[in-house]
């Protein structure tokens, strides 16, 4: 088959820039692409080769990790160090499994030994007669670096260990990586010294073990998780992985209490999912699990290819960082005039969503981060954490890319902006702003608020484009007659909007004052004035000192508070807001409950109401509803299904109730 010169140049070309980035990895520590835009290179590369017949011997498909840099003694692996297959989803496990059987010849369920894809570096730890003779690096996989200067610093491994002390080998094959809290603790110690930032755990961690000065090392809190054996002689050990661990813990090695046993491939597929669920609550990082074949006999009957066994599979999770371009950066306008700079992205698939666009937060952030308009940038989005810019890709920063400059005006009403504080800006242009008039009413109806059903984003849009509302008061104005000119909207969605509007008139004090969208007023400190000012006109009336009074209520909230009351077109909308018929029950709040004053986390699903009628019961009794368990908490509700928020309280040794207990104390 002749080969379309187009091919030869693509892989040509890929094989260079795999090979730069193996360098960039594994060699110098300072990888300048997420691993998986390295993955997709490689997938890429491997196709080609495939589908070309181009596979050669020297091409870095093949190849595990790069070769050692010559600042280290080489040390030459008696068994390689392979790297392992992956798959990305539910179904690649399903079809290692049916491999897995063919190759035994068994229709059985087989044992497997599931464990979490530690994302660290690879080490190999060697004893002779009990005592550690060196440690290396995975290197290419057949020839690593002696590392054990830095390794005999690191506390969780063993210098020496109760094994016959005479010709006898054992080599323990595992992970070295920092967790997340030492990597936050050493990089805030950086923040405050003025010093350099580290990029993540692993190239820390990376960087650590490949430094020449051990005392240097020994000051990074290393850690280490086992998760093989390679050469072994005149010991013996058990014949399945699970066992070998349990030796391997007696013998005094970390080995991770996270990996389990599963019987059959669907076991293994939940465990994957489980640990999918808990990644963020992991104290290291992780990018997927590893699947292997848990008896050594059977592993030795399924054997391996040139770069990886046959009898383990790496599931990996979706990649948390990816490349993207930066579109564009538009400068958003908040329901209070904050002005928030915007990056809109070329969408890309990334920690299991698509993204195209992200908060870039202010002008220093862009600054942080030299950004232009143009720009390759890495996003990150982690678990359900908004995605976030982590940093531009310098070598692909283009010639040609724009600078993003602090704008002068309001791009909707063009009022000036103004600096507000050290970094915030703001538009001047008050309720006169058609963005801050869509936001504030947004935040009006949202559920949190006066709760109305219906009346989402682009209705609102469209309300105040067409000039049929103003401001909240308005809202109880619109009938059919005027619903009825409004397109998209049938009879229907009419007559149900208007039922919802009309509802919605009977609320609460707490969600009236959350409704109003004052400054730094958000629901708990709504539910704390209403808990003080049961009678609204004397929350109105309430000084900056008689509303410092108020636990957990400071200054600046005070002021922001006694500003928007002291307003007259404020004071006129609540006035006709209460003209319109909006009400709600006077001492309406009680504290007689144990619950009252305390801060709760509601978990799970309850099935005696919605999360947002548990979490608006709470609030009228004088409780605070928070979002995560913290050594703040006094009490967790658990509901049916409650996972890794209860798992935390039972760690902090927060009291739960479940749902039961919730309503007899919710009744007394
Ligand atoms: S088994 C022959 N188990 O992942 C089997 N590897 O992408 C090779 N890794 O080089 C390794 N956690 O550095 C195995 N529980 C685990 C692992 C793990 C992390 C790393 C290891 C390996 C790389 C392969």
């Amino acid at each position: 088959m002749s080969i379309p010169e187009k091919i030869q140049r693509e892989v040509a070309s890929l094989r260079k820039v795999i090979n730069h980035h193996n360098r960039l990895y594994h060699a110098l520590d300072n990888p300048e692409i997420p691993d998986s835009d390295y993955d997709s290179l490689v997938e890429r590369l491997e196709n080609l080769e495939r589908e070309y017949g181009l596979l050669s011997d020297s091409s870095p498909s093949l190849s595990v990790g790069s070769a050692p840099l010559n600042k280290f003694a080489e040390v030459q692996h008696q068994i390689p160090m392979l790297s392992l297959d992956k798959v990305f989803e539910e179904e690649g496990l399903r079809n290692f499994s049916k491999r897995i059987n063919k190759l035994l010849d068994t229709d059985k369920q087989v044992s497997y030994s599931c464990e979490p894809k530690i994302d660290g570096i690879a080490v190999s730890l060697f004893y002779k007669d009990g005592e550690l003779k060196q440690a290396s690096t995975r290197g290419d996989g057949k020839t690593g670096e002696d590392i054990t200067h830095n390794v005999l610093g690191i506390t969780c491994i063993p210098k020496s260990i109760k094994m016959k002390k005479t010709k006898t080998q054992l080599e323990v094959r595992g992970e070295i990586f920092l967790s997340k809290l030492d990597f936050n603790e050493i990089n805030d110690k950086a923040r405050k010294e003025g010093q350099k930032l580290f990029v993540n755990p692993r190239n820390t961690a990376a960087g650590t073990i490949r430094q020449l000065d051990p005392e240097r090392a020994a000051k990074v809190p290393l850690r280490m998780f086992c998760y093989g054996v390679g050469v072994n002689q005149g010991i013996s050990l058990p014949e399945n992985l699970g066992e070998i661990f349990d030796e391997l813990k007696k013998l005094g090695f970390p080995v991770n209490k996270d990996i389990k046993t599963a019987s059959g491939i669907e076991g293994c597929v939940n465990y994957c999912l489980d640990l999918y669920s808990r990644r963020d609550l992991l104290d290291y990082e992780i990018d997927g699990a590893v699947i292997k074949v848990d008896s050594l006999v059977s592993q030795g009957i399924i054997g391996e290819n040139i770069k990886a066994p046959r009898w383990a599979i790496a599931y990996k999770f979706p990649a948390e960082e990816k490349i993207t371009k930066v579109l564009d950066v538009e400068f958003q306008v908040g329901r209070t005039g904050t002005i928030t700079p915007v990056a809109r992205l070329e969408p890309v698939f990334v920690g299991g969503v698509t993204v195209s666009n992200t908060t870039l937060h202010n002008m220093d952030e862009i600054q942080r981060l030299g950004l232009s308009i143009g720009d390759e940038v890495i996003v990150r989005r982690a678990g359900d954490v908004i995605p976030k810019v982590v940093r531009v890709v310098e070598s692909k920063k283009k010639r040609k890319t724009t600078s993003i400059e602090i704008p002068s005006h309001c791009s909707v009403c063009k009022s000036p902006i103004e600096k507000d504080g050290a970094v915030l800006l703001r538009c001047t242009g008050g309720s006169l702003c058609s963005a801050q008039r869509k936001e504030m009413l947004k935040h009006f109806a949202s559920r949190s608020a006066l709760n109305i059903e219906g009346l989402g984003t682009k209705l609102i849009e469209q309300f105040v484009d067409e000039g049929l509302i103003k401001d909240a008061a308005d809202i109880f104005k619109l009938n059919s007659s005027v619903l009825i000119q409004i397109d998209r909207l049938g009879k229907k969605s009419a007559e149900n909007l208007l039922a919802s509007i009309e509802k919605s008139k009977n609320t609460t004090l707490p969600k009236f004052i959350y409704a109003l969208g004052i400054r730094e007023v958000g629901e708990a400190t709504a539910q704390a004035l209403a808990y003080r000012y049961p009678e609204i006109d004397d929350l109105l009336r309430a000084t900056v000192e008689d509303l410092e009074s108020i636990q957990d209520i400071g200054p600046t909230v005070s002021s922001k508070i006694v500003a928007f009351f002291s307003e007259i077109s404020n004071l006129d909308l609540i006035k006709r807001l209460i003209e319109v018929g909006v009400e709600w029950p006077v001492k309406s709040i009680t504290s007689s409950s144990i619950l009252s004053g305390k801060t709760i986390v509601l978990t799970g699903t309850l099935e005696s109401f919605s999360r947002q009628e548990a979490k608006d019961r709470l609030l009228a009794i004088g409780a605070k509803v928070s979002g995560s368990v913290s050594k703040n908490t006094d009490f967790v509700v658990a509901g049916l299904g409650a996972g890794s928020k209860l798992t935390k309280a039972s760690e902090l040794g927060v009291k739960t109730f479940d749902e039961q207990e919730f309503l007899t104390l919710l009744s007394q």
